[in-house]
């Protein structure tokens, strides 16, 4: 069943690429820029990976991420990164990625994009990954702030696949984004955000109102708004569910605890994935194979999870339906 897990072939749809910074590639990077850590081993900076919630989590996230400043940071980053993904049966990522973060420290967006872009195409060549970019605005900083970063990016747009939301979600509704959100989709780009984490079902609902969000990050709170599930079940409006995630934020005490055979018994379109792998313990790998031993999941439903994010990704519906029939016929 470990290796069932491991192999099956899965897209990657909810990791956001700052949360693979490994701390051994955090230490090469802080040398390499001469930019200083508060922590003197690899083994302290694993040792501070314990948080009391999201909050707790991002002030560390952060501050890791300070030590990414040029285009060969953010291209290292991204293939360390797809070496994993491939090794975990991935054969599609559409990749988080935190402007803002870097902006503040004047790095620029095209920095950014041409680092992460660059190493995207080099995952097609050297792994058959295909991938894609999805910027994330940060929900604790304002709409503006938001659309501000957005027409930073449009000069290049055609390296993007959609954009995002992230960052701490309670007091920051999807409400502020509004604007941007719309200026994006008319750009031709994809919606999706984060919703439903740590923040109430009537943030999901905003979310699809307002923002038009076609796949919900997290989205495990649904399940307090009956009339909500229904709504995501009639749309097949997908879910992306980080177990290991939940876990380390306190959004459940343990594994076993998890609502995702709960969602899945729902009737939705729910799929695992690992957000912030090299802070949360482990890959996406390890998020299916933890999970299916915790919630005793059977290989059928194991597949179907696969499946499900192969109809959730935004490849065009030939590809998708390619990679649906390799999961179906993985292992038999
Ligand atoms: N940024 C990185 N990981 C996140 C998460 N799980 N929720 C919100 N913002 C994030
Ligand atoms: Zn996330």
């Amino acid at each position: 069943m470990d290796s069932f897990c491991r192999n099956i072939p899965k897209a990657e749809l909810h990791l956001h690429i700052e949360g693979t910074l490994e701390p051994e590639l955090m230490f090469e990077l802080s040398r390499r820029n001469d930019i200083p850590l508060r922590f003197k081993t690899v083994d302290e900076v694993r040792a501070a990976y314990e948080f009391t919630g999201l909050q707790s989590f991002l002030d560390i996230y952060y501050e890791g991420a300070k030590v990414l400043v040029h285009e060969p940071d953010f291209y290292d980053l991204a293939t360390a990164y797809f070496g994993r993904a491939a090794a975990d049966g991935v054969r599609r990522v559409e990749m988080f990625f935190d402007p803002q973060t870097h902006m503040e420290r004047g790095v620029s967006c095209e920095t950014v994009v041409h680092g992460l872009f660059r190493a995207c195409e080099d995952a097609q060549a050297k792994h058959g990954i295909s991938a894609g970019l999805i910027l994330c605005f940060l929900r604790h900083l304002s709409g503006e702030a938001a659309m501000q970063t957005l027409k930073e990016a449009l000069p290049f747009k055609e390296k993007l696949l959609g954009v995002g939301l992230d960052s701490a979600e309670k007091g920051h509704p999807p409400t502020k984004f509004t604007e941007v959100f719309a200026r994006a989709r008319a750009e031709g780009l994809h919606a999706v955000a984060h919703a439903g984490e740590e923040g109430p079902p009537a943030y999901i609902r905003d979310a699809l109102d307002l923002l038009k969000i076609e796949r919900v990050d997290h989205g495990v709170r649904c399940l307090e708004d009956p009339a909500l599930v229904a709504r995501l079940k009639e749309g097949r409006i997908p879910l992306t569910v980080c177990p290991l995630s939940n876990v380390k934020l306190r959004v459940f005490d343990a594994l076993e605890g998890h609502n995702l055979r709960a969602l899945m018994d729902a009737g939705l379109l729910v799929s695992i994935h690992s957000d912030d792998p090299a802070y949360f313990g482990g890959y996406i790998g390890e998020n299916f194979y933890a999970t299916q031993k915790a919630l005793d999941l059977s290989r059928e439903e194991v597949r179907r999870l696969a499946r499900n994010s192969f109809e959730a990704c935004f490849l065009p519906d030939a590809q998708k339906r390619e990679l649906r029939a390799e999961v179906d016929s993985f292992g038999s």
